[in-house]
């Protein structure tokens, strides 16, 4: 019986130090531990153009959603970028699990330190304070032509090429344009 008593909590501890993690190492990178929608993102992957073959990188993978979905449903290789170990413990559990194939890869890594060459589409979910931070880093590293698609904040100094109004997804093109949301809607309604 004490045997039992002990493993059932060995278990309830464990669970509960990992759901802590999984919200804890987020916060402390200054984002939320919020996943996306499945149908905002096939809407974000649509308004990207993301073909077959392609690759795409989720900055900050998450539960590995993006990429499943990148991988399944648009036939493309998908990277995720995680900081979070149990995420990324979480991501590749499902890989190994199946339905990808080799299409879907995760790194346990700071997407301020990743190398985005090799990305055909960006896809990011942040906050606008962090898309400040980034946009330097994103502007150097990512090749020219490669879109990049952020869900519910925008480059404050940037003019998207796609703007979605009901789901708030915004997608640029590298190297972006000079501007704003407002630039672009100035032009839209001319
Ligand atoms: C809002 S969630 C988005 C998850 C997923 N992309 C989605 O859309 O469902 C942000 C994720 O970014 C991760 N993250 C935050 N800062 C990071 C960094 N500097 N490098 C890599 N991942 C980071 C967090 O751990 C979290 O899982």
């Amino acid at each position: 019986m004490s045997v039992l008593l002990l493993f059932v909590y060995g278990v309830s501890l464990a669970y509960f130090a990992l759901t802590l993690l999984w919200f804890l190492v987020p916060a402390f990178y200054g984002l939320p531990s919020k996943p996306t929608q499945p149908n905002r993102i096939r809407k974000a992957l649509r308004m990207a153009g993301l073909k077959e073959g392609e690759t795409l990188y989720d900055l900050g993978a998450g539960d590995g959603r993006v990429l499943f979905i990148a991988a399944r449903e648009f036939g493309a290789n998908a990277v995720g970028l995680e900081v979070g170990p149990v995420q990324v413990a979480f991501v590749w559990l499902r890989i190994l699990l199946g339905g990808a194939g080799e299409r879907v890869r995760v790194r346990w890594a700071n997407y301020y330190r990743a190398d985005l060459s090799q990305a055909d589409v960006v896809f990011i979910y942040a906050t606008l304070r962090e898309l400040m931070k980034l946009a330097p880093h994103l502007q150097k590293q990512m090749r020219a032509g490669t879109r990049l698609v952020s869900i519910a904040a925008d480059f404050p100094e940037w003019e998207p090429t796609a703007f979605d109004e009901e789901s708030l997804i915004f997608v640029y093109e590298m190297p972006p344009r000079q501007g704003s949301l407002t630039t672009y809607l100035l032009k839209r309604t001319d």
